[in-house]
């Protein structure tokens, strides 16, 4: 059975259904290029527990997860991410294919891929068994031979000749049609992404466990202030919330 979620604000509703939850995030204008990232953390801001954020993700934040991935045109994932937590193919499962063809969508979000030493397989079933041809954002340094290893199975983009250049990125999506953005991390790609100053909504699961010690967190680097966001939306799953926060507040 699902955990049971709901909302606490701004509107109340008890139990709620994907659907609901996909109305929710859902934004009126498609083609306003939008940047959300999802995160789930501890209650003291740990990002990881034993090396993975699967320890601290429990029901609620696996749906919430699913869900953010539905109206999504692409899904931009950090190289790290993807090793570590041993991603597949970027396919949804059938209610999400229905509510994305029910909503004009294609069946499945481009899956987007950033890596700067391109140690990804392409053999992986990453690339043999994705719906849609996925997308590898590298930049000029890359190793060519890999590039070209990988661009027998992927599109590969260069955004960026020494460092990646956030704006490119989102640029070279919009200019493919992909302006819904999803990022499911990691605390890298987020910090380059803050950095930038190109996130729009950061949906954060805080997960009730404590962690201390040395995990990392959810962002990587530094900015030179800090950066305010308003909250938009709070849900509940008995002791977990899960927050969204928009630009702007103070
Ligand atoms: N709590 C959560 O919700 C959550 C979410 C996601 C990940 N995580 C955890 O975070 C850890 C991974 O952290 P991470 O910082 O390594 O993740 P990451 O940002 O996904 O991956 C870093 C790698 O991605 C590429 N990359 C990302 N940003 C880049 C940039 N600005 N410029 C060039 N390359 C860039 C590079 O790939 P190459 O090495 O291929 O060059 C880099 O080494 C894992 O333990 C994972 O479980 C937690």
């Amino acid at each position: 059975m699902n955990a049971q979620i709901d909302s606490l604000w701004p509107t109340p509703g008890i139990d709620l259904d994907d659907d609901t939850l996909t109305a929710g995030v859902l934004r009126d204008d498609r083609d306003e290029p939008w940047l959300r990232v999802n995160f789930v953390s501890s209650i003291d801001g740990a990002a990881t527990h034993n090396g993975l954020s699967g320890g601290m993700s429990g029901e609620a934040d696996k749906r919430v997860f699913d869900v953010l991935r539905r109206p999504a045109d692409v899904v931009l994932v950090g190289a790290g991410t993807v090793r570590a937590e041993g991603y597949g193919p970027m396919r949804l499962d059938e209610p999400a294919v229905r509510w994305r063809t029910a909503n004009t969508l294609s069946r499945h979000p481009v899956f987007a891929i950033v890596s700067a030493g391109l140690d990804l397989d392409p053999s992986s079933t990453i690339f043999t068994d994705a719906p849609v041809r996925p997308i590898v954002v590298t930049i000029g340094r890359s190793p060519l031979d890999r590039r070209n290893a990988l661009a027998e199975v992927a599109e590969v983009i260069v955004c960026g000749d020494d460092d990646l250049e956030p704006h490119a990125v989102l640029l070279a999506l919009r200019s493919r049609g992909l302006a819904q953005v999803h990022c499911e991390g990691g605390p890298m790609l987020f910090g380059a992404l803050l950095a930038a100053d190109a996130v729009d909504e950061l949906c954060l699961t805080v997960s009730p466990v404590l962690e201390a010690g040395s995990a990392r967190r959810i962002a990587n680097g530094s900015l030179p202030q800090s950066r305010g966001m308003a909250l938009a939306a709070v849900l509940r799953s008995d002791e977990t919330l899960m927050l969204r926060y928009v630009r702007g507040g103070r």
